[in-house]
């Protein structure tokens, strides 16, 4: 039964806007590692359109049995199931992957979370690795738009960590050059780390 997966339109939406960026950035990669797979949608794209990668997922331990059931749907030799990431609480694996994918999560996790993977990706990613970043973000403390400034009042309000500035992210990580800032749909971008 694929109709009772765990399912976000955002991902169907955003999917291939964010392969078309992929296929440049990865395309010498081998080993992905995805931090935050959620629903597995994203996995399953990707994975399936970038036949020359590894693709491998992660996500808290609460989101695992979805992501087995859609991957048992959607199964995919290159598609590996998850590993439990809580960035925060898990030994973070950065070192073994030569790149990186995360979407959707920055303004999710607590400040000290984001802070943690930005700074273990920037020591831990083998030199010429890649992370992509895809979210909404704020540039020199500006929204982009009016609802991304109200999402955050609620992601705030609610106890998440809320919307984080390129220039804190960039701050945390020394070793990473942001080599391009991607614009996407729904004033979202795509961030193009690259370990130097
Ligand atoms: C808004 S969902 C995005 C899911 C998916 N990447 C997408 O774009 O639809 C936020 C994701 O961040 C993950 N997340 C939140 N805090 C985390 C943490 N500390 N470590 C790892 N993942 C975390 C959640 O488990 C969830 O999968």
């Amino acid at each position: 039964m694929t109709n009772s997966l765990p399912f976000s339109q955002a991902c169907e939406n955003n999917k291939a806007p964010i392969l078309a960026i992929l296929k440049q950035a990865f395309a010498s990669s081998s080993k992905v590692l995805e931090v935050g797979s959620g629903t597995g949608q994203h996995a399953v794209h990707f994975a399936s359109n970038l036949p020359h990668l590894q693709w491998h997922t992660s996500d808290q331990e609460e989101y695992h049995l979805g992501l087995h059931r859609r991957f048992e749907a959607y199964p995919c030799e290159n598609l590996h199931p998850p590993i439990v990431l809580k960035v925060g609480q898990s030994t973070l694996p950065f070192a073994h992957y030569d790149s990186v994918f995360t979407a959707n999560t920055a303004h999710i996790m607590q400040q000290a979370e984001i802070a943690q993977m930005m700074q273990t990706l920037s020591e831990d990613l083998p030199r010429g690795g890649c992370f992509c970043q895809y979210g909404p973000f704020t540039k020199e403390g500006t929204f982009s738009s009016q609802s991304n400034a109200d999402f955050h009042q609620y992601l705030v309000a609610n106890g998440y960590g809320g919307y984080r500035d390129i220039a804190e992210l960039k701050a945390w990580a020394p070793k990473l050059s942001l080599i391009h800032i991607h614009p996407m749909p729904a004033n979202n971008l795509l961030l193009e780390w690259r370990k130097a």
